[in-house]
């Protein structure tokens, strides 16, 4: 029995939480698989801590009531735990860090990485800050403690893209990827193809909630970038740092630009790139105008997809959801399961 905590329980943690609960039997049956949440910490809603488990579905009822005092009271049942209490203190065997994305200081997730390594449990997150920020310093610590590391859903949300290449094209050398995995400014890049300019297609994408009140970090690559600097460092086992990428956003491209593109026989899509050279990569995150027989050319609205570049079977793409609360909570899914196989 693996024992969870989750550090923040929004989309994710209830997208996870939920798979818990509807797969348990599967999990259990086909993997041996079975886990119980023993902690959840928010930043508002309190937080949850019993060292014989948490009762998943009256969690999710109290989290929709708003706030965890809506929890029944069980014997055992701490509510003041801070996240640093439940990271250091509790029972748990793995951290799953769950807040939000800070890409610039990689806080409050990057403490709750180390606090938890240090404490000797597993961690596995969604959250980029402290991926993209302090690769090798995690990766080393958690080598050093002899911890899983599992950080799959910080790139193309449900869709096992690292996975893919970390196990499926295992043997293969990789020299390059290109990919598109921000959701916002493909769907962005896919409406303007109606003729529409940049900001009418960005109020409609901010009106359905596929972007941010500021769209900054999406629609001027940074999302993408930390994205890129995750599977450079993974996959192709070349240190690189956020700020050794060139990158450009989409803002400055109008519907006649995607118009004429498509035109042409091209479709204008944020690129996240990377080529191997020598011990070192070139790398890029900027608009591209791909030809339309490009796999990455048919992907469209917030679909998210690598191409990686390889040895022995040449290029090999993979397709799929970008984010979500219950893809991404899948991602995790699929890291608790590696780390239960031992197969790393
Ligand atoms: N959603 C997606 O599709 C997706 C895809 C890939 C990766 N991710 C990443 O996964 C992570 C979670 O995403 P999400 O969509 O679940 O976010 P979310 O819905 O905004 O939830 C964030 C959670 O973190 C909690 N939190 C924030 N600061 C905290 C702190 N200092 N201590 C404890 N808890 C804290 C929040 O508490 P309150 O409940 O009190 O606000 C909330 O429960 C993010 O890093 C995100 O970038 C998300």
């Amino acid at each position: 029995m693996l024992r969870l905590a989750l550090i923040g329980f929004g989309n994710v943690g209830q997208g996870l939480v939920n798979l818990l609960i509807s797969r348990a039997g599967l999990l259990k049956q086909q993997y041996g698989f079975d886990a119980s949440v023993i902690a959840v910490a928010t930043l508002r809603r309190g937080s949850l801590y019993h060292a014989d488990g948490l009762d998943l579905d009256a969690l999710l009822k109290a989290s929709q009531l708003g706030a965890f005092r809506h929890y029944p009271h069980t014997a055992g049942l701490t509510r003041d735990w801070s996240p640093q209490d439940i990271i250091t203190r509790s029972n748990a065997d793995v951290v799953i860090e769950l807040t939000y994305t800070d890409v610039t200081t990689g806080q409050p997730a990057t403490d709750h990485v180390r606090a938890a390594f240090e404490s000797g449990k597993h961690v596995v997150t969604a959250n980029k800050g402290p991926v993209a920020l302090h690769f090798h310093e995690l990766n080393a610590l958690a080598a050093r403690k002899g911890l899983f590391f599992g950080y799959e859903a910080t790139v193309m949300g449900g869709t096992p893209n690292m996975r893919l290449a970390r196990l499926g094209l295992a043997g293969c050398v990789i020299s390059g990827f290109s990919g598109i995995v921000n959701s916002t400014t493909n769907y962005i890049l896919t409406e303007m193809e109606r003729g529409h300019d940049y900001e009418i297609v960005l109020a409609q994408a901010q009106a359905l909630g596929f972007a941010e009140a500021d769209p900054t970090g999406d629609v001027e690559g940074y999302d993408a970038l930390a994205k890129l600097v995750i599977v450079v460092n993974t996959i192709m086992g070349v240190p690189l740092r956020l700020d050794a990428v060139e990158r450009q956003g989409i803002t400055h491209l109008t519907a006649a630009d995607v118009t004429d593109a498509l035109r042409d026989g091209y479709r204008w899509k944020l690129v996240a790139r990377a080529q191997r050279h020598g011990d070192g990569v070139t790398a890029s995150v900027c608009p591209e105008r791909l030809p339309l027989s490009d796999p990455l050319a048919s992907v469209m609205g917030v679909t998210n997809a690598i191409t990686y570049e390889t040895d022995i079977i040449g290029p090999t793409t993979i397709v799929g959801a970008g984010a979500g609360g219950i893809p991404t909570g899948f991602a995790v899914l699929g890291d608790l399961l590696e780390l239960h196989r031992g197969t790393r």
